[in-house]
């Protein structure tokens, strides 16, 4: 039924839909055809052949979990030789996803991230001293490279009791580059067509297993130092190691503990980090809401020098911040569904078991006819409680869908939420007024090269 879908015009023999693409933005091409080719699309790049889902009644749709599932396809896929069975890169089938799931969840708990909330404090308070000598030296921040330290020291830290000494450093650890490194090569396997991928990145392959063997060394040094000390106070680590499944007592292998321990360092950082630059960005070109938020964090954490877990929660507009940015550029941008039965998708377009898409998030929370003829513009109030009633179900899907959704969404969402606040109480964001947006796109998207100015504001601590 592929021939029925409509795609862009120009298609080359074999190489498919590449006039005017750009290998380093496939995303954010896609997103310039949407419009044009409708809700549902096919785009041909690269030798691959992939359809592209973003209308409200068609994501609606692939979030019914009878008849469809996480696919584990694509960028997902090509991670993992680095993340195996971890829990983002497993197949639905595979026994360790369910048992990693039911061992690792509590630690994603009310109680558990309540515990997190001092450490995460404590790395918060770390970023405000870098940023302090900037201001005093009257140099701009660098956000995406500051944001990056930051959510990296916040995972590694309440994960897994480690420093990485990102704010430290001059140069990145180790460790951060292997990462970004497999991260990019993983990208790239998608843009070269697969008979010549073993040809054309012969020297990448040869790094990356280098970058590979990094990380296994990194994380093995991290778990035999936690075995040694006898535990940490109750971190994903010592679940990782110790917890045993609640109903069949089973454990997490060695070679399963390392790839998730990669995996939640990897998942729980970069998306983050994107999240907050772009939440940053926009505040410097609204001072108006800005000040509004800034407003609300005064009254509700007054001058209090560490607020509480349950104070970050009360944020609303700052929070309101945070959806608005996921809703525009959702740090991880798709996620892919595949039908689990044969089926028809939205009534339309007939699937069979094991066809799968790419829900283009991105674009579905640009849909006009769901976020009203101004779904460009930066608004926060859409996420008014009155606003969100009145929206159909399944069109803000940042954190994915069903079983297989994100399972760090309120570590996110509550790390984000206490570090805007952190921020926007203490300073005032001056952008510098020749940049201009413009996001890079690895798996995830990030504003490039944003630097920002800062100011005092002179009530805040
Ligand atoms: C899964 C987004 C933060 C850990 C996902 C998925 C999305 C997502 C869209 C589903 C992917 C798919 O269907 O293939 C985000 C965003 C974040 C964020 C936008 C920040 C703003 C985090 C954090 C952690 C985390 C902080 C860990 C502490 C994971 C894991 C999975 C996942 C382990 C796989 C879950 C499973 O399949 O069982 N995330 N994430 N994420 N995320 Fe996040």
């Amino acid at each position: 039924e592929l021939h029925r879908i409509p795609h862009p015009p120009h298609r080359l023999p074999f190489l498919g839909d590449v006039i005017g693409a750009s290998r380093r933005t496939p995303l954010q091409d896609s997103l310039r055809h949407a419009p044009a080719l409708g809700p549902v699309f096919r785009r041909k790049a690269f030798g691959k052949e992939f359809v592209f889902v973003w209308g409200a009644r068609q994501v609606a749709d692939l979030a019914d979990e009878t008849r469809f599932a996480k696919h584990v396809g694509l960028g997902v896929a090509n991670l993992r030789p680095v993340a195996g069975d971890g829990l983002f890169t497993a197949y639905n089938e595979e026994p360790n996803w369910q048992l990693a799931h039911d061992v690792l969840a509590p630690g994603f708990s009310r109680e558990a991230m309540a515990g997190y909330h001092p450490m995460m404090l404590a790395v918060a308070g770390r970023l405000t001293d870098h940023w302090d000598g900037a201001l005093a030296a009257g140099r701009p921040v660098d956000v995406p490279g500051d944001m990056t330290k930051l959510t990296l020291e916040t995972i590694a830290r309440t994960g897994f009791g480690h420093d990485f000494g990102s704010f430290e450093r001059d140069r990145p650890h180790p460790f951060v580059t292997a990462m970004v490194g497999t991260l990019g090569y993983a990208q790239r396997l998608n843009t070269v067509p697969a008979p010549l991928a073993r040809h054309l990145l012969r020297g990448a392959a040869r790094r990356n297993a280098a970058d590979i063997a990094r990380l296994d060394a990194t994380v093995d040094e991290l778990v035999a130092e936690r075995r040694a000390s006898g535990g940490g106070e109750g971190d994903l680590l010592d679940r990782m190691l110790a917890t045993a499944h609640p109903r069949t007592g089973e454990r997490l292998s060695a070679l399963n503990v390392r790839r998730q321990v990669i995996t939640f360092l990897v998942a729980g950082h970069e998306t983050t980090s994107g999240a907050l630059s772009f939440a940053l960005h926009y505040l410097s070109r609204h001072p108006e809401i800005a000040a509004r938020a800034a407003a609300e964090v005064d009254a509700v954490w007054g001058d209090a020098a560490r607020p509480g877990y349950d104070q970050v929660a009360k944020l609303r507009h700052v929070r309101r911040i945070l959806d608005e940015s996921l809703r525009l550029w959702p740090t991880a941008p798709a996620y892919a569904r595949e039908a689990t039965v044969d089926t028809v998708l939205a009534g339309e377009h007939p699937m069979r078991r094991g066809a799968w898409t790419l829900v283009l998030t991105a674009m579905l929370h640009r849909d006009p006819e769901v976020w009203g003829a101004d779904a460009e513009c930066f608004d926060p109030d859409r996420f008014e409680p009155a606003a969100v009633r009145t929206r159909a179900p399944h069109t803000f899907k940042p954190f994915g869908t069903g079983a297989r959704a994100c399972i760090g969404r309120q570590f996110a969402l509550h790390e984000a939420t206490l570090v805007l606040g952190l921020l926007l109480r203490r300073y005032r964001l001056v952008p510098d007024p020749a940049y201009r947006l413009r996001v890079t796109e690895r798996l995830t998207l990030m504003p490039e090269a944003l630097r920002l100015h800062l100011e005092r504001r002179p009530t805040g601590r």
